[in-house]
């Protein structure tokens, strides 16, 4: 999928230059100065040298940078926390690395309007930090908050732990501030939920992984914040009690469901033997775990409601066991448990991953299906199963040690031969990047396609953003 750069690009170096004098030597590095920099997102696909590192401190600086690379035909990548999981922040050759490091910083907060705005480059879990300070939650989450970008949030439309309360990314936000392509400046800093002026440019920008705008600024929706949270950690016998518990919970807990965890035994069982500092919240093993959290506003009612509801379940059989945090810290080795992922890295190098959805009826039969025919072809590898069940959202990690090189194409025709056939997505939440080209069309159908060139070559005609990227040839 490599990008060639076409004929009338001029020397890369020109530009670099002509950035340089335009921004300054503290906002334009070079390669020598930049050295050693971790320049790779987190999906381990191939990832080139940027031929420069552009590091704007302001909107007005993005808008120079992409005026000049614009005039030149010179590509850009932007760079937000570099926890992507999709290779859209890799280098494919010859591109400029625009990252917002520097664009870190939370503006203010309209307790009013309940709204926070932000630069881009500020981290997930400041913002989180922030609005706790501020008696409010903001509330997108996911493993790598420490790490990734408010930018990055809104170019991927992260998903995470509280979709099924919340919404994804796109639900946060009542504005962005965006430059594209050419360096002209769009969206703005405004507050309101209603605003049916035309096309809505933010909603376009959000999930288009840095291939049609640079995202500057947001502002950011804040919520109440939960004054209770109540969380158990549950055995079920089966997936039809998986999904009929699911239902339950939202239509009898009295302050909803704010996450619906749902982890298969291969994964509770792998996590727990590779992880000592991880505690087992229950004796006994069970055909699925799911960490259950409702929260809400009515500390005493919720609790005992909360309760009763896990009560109910175990006489009905519907839960095996259950085991009801008792304590914050109860509840955070629970979801220790679930955000063992972070370890990933040192525990299984060389997996094969997978972020897909199904409705949520099919996705018991489609991890079924997954399961069975990886196994037919790798019995002894380690399969891990797990997700964010609320929203159809299966992750799938798969490994063996010594696998021959040509191992994870094959991985990868099993697992997407099967969301192509039960009608499920590529990405639930992680986005395309370079990582899912060749696969995107499972999802997409060949004038949905065509409907996303035409917008791309209307607003980045010469290519310029994130090429290579999202939209197969
Ligand atoms: C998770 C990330 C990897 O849910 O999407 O663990
Ligand atoms: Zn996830």
């Amino acid at each position: 999928m490599h990008e060639q750069p076409s004929p009338e690009r001029s020397p890369s170096q020109h530009v670099v230059n002509e950035l340089r004098e335009a921004l300054g030597a503290d906002v334009v590095s070079l390669p020598h100065e930049f050295a050693g920099r971790k320049n790779s997102d987190s999906s381990r696909m191939p990832c080139e040298e940027p031929i420069a590192l552009v590091r704007p401190r302001n909107t007005e600086h993005v808008a120079t940078a992409l005026r000049i690379c614009h005039e030149h035909g010179q590509a850009v990548v932007t760079q937000g926390g570099l926890t992507g999981l999709a290779g859209g922040a890799t280098f494919l050759g010859g591109e400029v690395a625009l990252s917002l490091e520097l664009m870190n910083g939370i503006e203010s907060i309209d307790a009013i309007s309940a709204s926070m705005t932000v630069l881009s480059g500020t981290p997930l879990q400041i913002v989180q930090e922030a609005a706790d300070a501020a008696g409010f939650m903001f509330p997108l989450d996911l493993g790598a908050r420490g790490s990734c970008t408010i930018g990055g949030n809104l170019a991927t439309n992260a998903g995470g732990n509280r979709v099924i309360k919340y919404g994804m990314m796109r639900d946060q936000v009542l504005d962005i501030e965006a430059v594209l392509a050419d360096g002209s400046i769009v969206g703005g800093l405004r507050k309101m939920i209603k605003n049916n002026t035309g096309y809505d440019l933010r909603n376009l920008l959000i999930g288009s992984e840095g291939t049609l705008a640079v995202i500057t600024r947001a502002v950011l929706r804040l919520r109440p914040k939960p004054r209770a949270v109540s969380t158990a950690w549950c055995g079920l016998p089966n997936y039809d009690a998986v999904t009929t518990l699911l239902r339950r919970a939202q239509e009898s807990l009295p302050a909803g469901v704010s996450a619906f965890e749902v982890m298969w035994p291969g994964y509770y069982d792998f996590v727990l033997s590779r992880l000592p500092e991880l505690r087992a919240p229950l004796q006994g093993k069970h055909a699925f775990y799911v960490l259950l959290e409702s929260s809400g506003a009515d500390p005493e009612r919720q609790a005992a409601a909360f309760e009763d509801f896990l009560s109910g379940m175990l006489e009905e059989g519907l839960l095996s066991d259950a085991a009801l945090a008792s304590s914050e810290s109860d509840a955070a080795a629970f979801w220790a448990i679930r955000d063992a992922p972070g370890e990933y890295q040192r525990l299984i190098p060389g997996r094969v991953s997978f972020d897909v959805s199904f409705s949520i009826a099919d996705v018991g039969e489609a991890a079924r299906r997954c399961e069975q025919q990886l196994r037919e072809h790798w019995p002894n590898a380690t399969i891990l199963i797990y997700g964010h069940l609320g929203d159809g959202n299966l992750h799938i990690v798969v490994q063996e040690p010594d696998w021959p090189p040509d191992t994870a194409p094959k991985v990868q025709a099993v697992v997407y031969g099967v969301t192509g056939e039960m009608g499920g997505s590529v990405s639930a939440e992680h986005g395309i990047g370079t990582k899912k080209l060749k696969v995107l069309a499972l999802s997409r159908t060949p004038a949905e396609l065509a409907a996303m060139r035409a917008i791309k070559a209307a607003l980045d005609p010469l290519n310029i953003l994130n090429p290579g990227k999202l939209l197969p040839h």
